[in-house]
C-alpha cells in the first residue's frame, strides 16, 4: 500500500492590522487613490482588524471569492470588495487564476462608528502581499509593497501596515503618493502615546469618505486646505522630533476643526457630523487643560466620534477626568494606544 504524504488542506495566511487616527488629515484626491496633500497618523494597538485569504487555483481565469465579516457572509462588503478585488487585480494578475475565501473580524464593535476601512485593506493587503511572495517569491520590500497596495483599498489604509507614527504624500521632493513610510524620529514623550476613543453615536457614518473627498474637487477653498495641510505635516514633523506637546496639540486639533469646517463649508451646511455631545465635550477638555496645564488634546475623523491624546505619564489624572466628566457623554469608550503595528498570524 502506498502512503500518501501529500496534505490537501488549502494554503491560507492570515494578518491582523491596526486602524490608525489621522493627526494631519487627508481629505481630497488628485488622482485614483492619489492624496491631495501629505497626511501623517498615528497606528493604533487595540482597534484592529484580523483577516485570513485562503486560496485554491482554479482553471478558469476570472475573480472568484467568497466573503465572511464576523463568521457570516456580507452581501453589502462583498460587493465593496469585489470592486476593491477588481482594481487590485491590475497590480496582481494572479487573483484571476484562485478562488479565494476571504473571513475577517473587527475587535472594535462595529456599531461604534468607528471606520474600518484602514485596518481592513491594511490586514487584506498584508495578506494578499504574503499570497504574492508565496506563489511569485518576490522579494521586494514587503510592507512598501503592502501599503502600495493597502492604498488602492482605502487611501487610510496605506498608513496601516506600520507602527507609530507614519506619514503618507509626497512633500518637498521626500515620500511618495503611493505608499507611506514610517517617522523615523520622534521624541520618547510620545512613546506609549495614548488614544481615548470616545465612541458618541454608534450610528452608522453620515457620510462616506468617498462622497467626503469629491466634495472637496468643486470646493473653492480646497487649494488653501491642501497647502494648509503639508505646512502642517512639516510642522508636526518638527514637534514629535522636538518633544513639543503643546505645538502637536495645536496642530492636530487645527487639522479636525479643519476638516469638520471643510466638510460644513463644502456641503454648504448640509453635512454636520458634529453632535451637541462632542461639543460639550471638547468644551470640557479645553477648560480641564487649561486649569490643570495638562497636556490633553483631541481630535475628529469625518464623524462625531472624539479621540483623546495624551501622553502615558499623565494618565492616572487624565483617566479620572474621562470617567467623571466625560464618558456620560458617550455611548462606549475605547481605551487605545500607539501601536507596533501589523503582525502575522499565519
Ligand atoms: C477623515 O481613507 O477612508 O479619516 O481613500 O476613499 O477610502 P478612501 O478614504 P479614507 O479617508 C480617510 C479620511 C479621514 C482622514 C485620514 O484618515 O487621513
Amino acid at each position: 500500500m502506498p502512503t500518501y504524504t501529500h496534505s490537501y488542506s488549502i494554503p491560507r495566511v492570515s494578518w491582523a492590522a491596526p486602524s490608525n487616527i489621522a493627526l494631519v488629515k487627508y481629505w481630497g484626491k488628485k488622482a485614483f487613490q492619489l492624496p491631495a496633500n501629505a497626511s501623517l497618523s498615528i497606528t493604533l494597538s487595540k482597534a484592529f482588524t484580523q483577516t485570513t485569504v485562503s486560496y485554491e487555483s482554479k482553471k478558469v481565469k476570472g475573480l472568484e471569492f467568497e466573503f465572511f465579516f464576523e463568521g457570516k457572509e456580507n452581501l453589502k462588503f462583498y460587493e465593496k470588495l469585489k470592486i476593491v478585488l477588481s482594481n487590485l487585480s491590475k497590480e496582481l494578475p494572479f487573483l484571476l487564476d484562485y478562488k479565494l475565501r476571504i473571513e475577517t473580524i473587527n475587535t472594535f464593535p462595529h456599531s461604534t462608528g468607528i471606520a474600518s476601512s484602514a485596518s481592513s485593506m491594511a490586514a487584506l493587503a498584508l495578506c494578499l502581499c504574503s499570497i504574492e511572495k508565496e506563489i511569485l517569491g518576490q522579494e521586494e520590500d514587503f510592507f512598501k509593497r503592502a501599503s502600495y497596495l493597502a492604498r488602492i483599498g482605502s487611501g487610510s489604509a496605506a498608513r496601516s501596515v506600520y507602527g507609530e507614527f507614519v506619514q503618507w504624500g509626497e512633500l518637498e521632493g521626500e515620500g511618495s503618493d503611493f505608499y507611506a513610510s514610517k517617522v523615523k524620529a520622534f521624541h520618547q514623550k510620545f512613546s506609549q502615546f495614548r488614544d481615548t476613543i470616545l465612541i458618541v453615536s454608534s450610528e452608522e457614518k453620515k457620510l462616506s469618505s468617498t462622497m467626503g473627498h469629491k466634495l472637496m474637487d468643486d470646493f473653492s477653498a480646497s487649494q488653501e486646505r491642501y497647502l494648509q495641510a503639508n505646512k502642517n505635516v512639516l510642522k508636526m514633523l518638527q514637534a514629535l522630533k522636538s518633544g513639543n506637546l503643546s505645538v502637536f496639540g495645536e496642530i492636530v486639533e487645527e487639522e479636525a476643526f479643519s476638516l469638520h469646517a471643510n466638510i460644513l463649508s463644502s456641503s454648504k451646511g448640509e453635512v454636520v457630523l458634529l453632535s451637541p455631545n462632542s461639543l460639550e465635550i471638547i468644551e470640557r477638555v479645553r477648560k480641564f487643560r487649561k486649569e490643570k496645564k495638562i497636556d490633553l488634546y483631541f481630535t475628529m475623523d469625518a464623524g462625531p466620534n472624539i479621540h483623546l491624546l495624551y501622553p502615558k505619564n499623565q494618565e492616572v489624572e487624565i483617566n479620572s477626568f474621562i470617567e467623571t466628566d466625560l464618558l456620560k457623554f458617550c455611548h462606549s469608550y475605547i481605551p487605545d494606544e500607539m501601536g507596533t503595528g501589523p503582525w502575522k498570524i499565519i
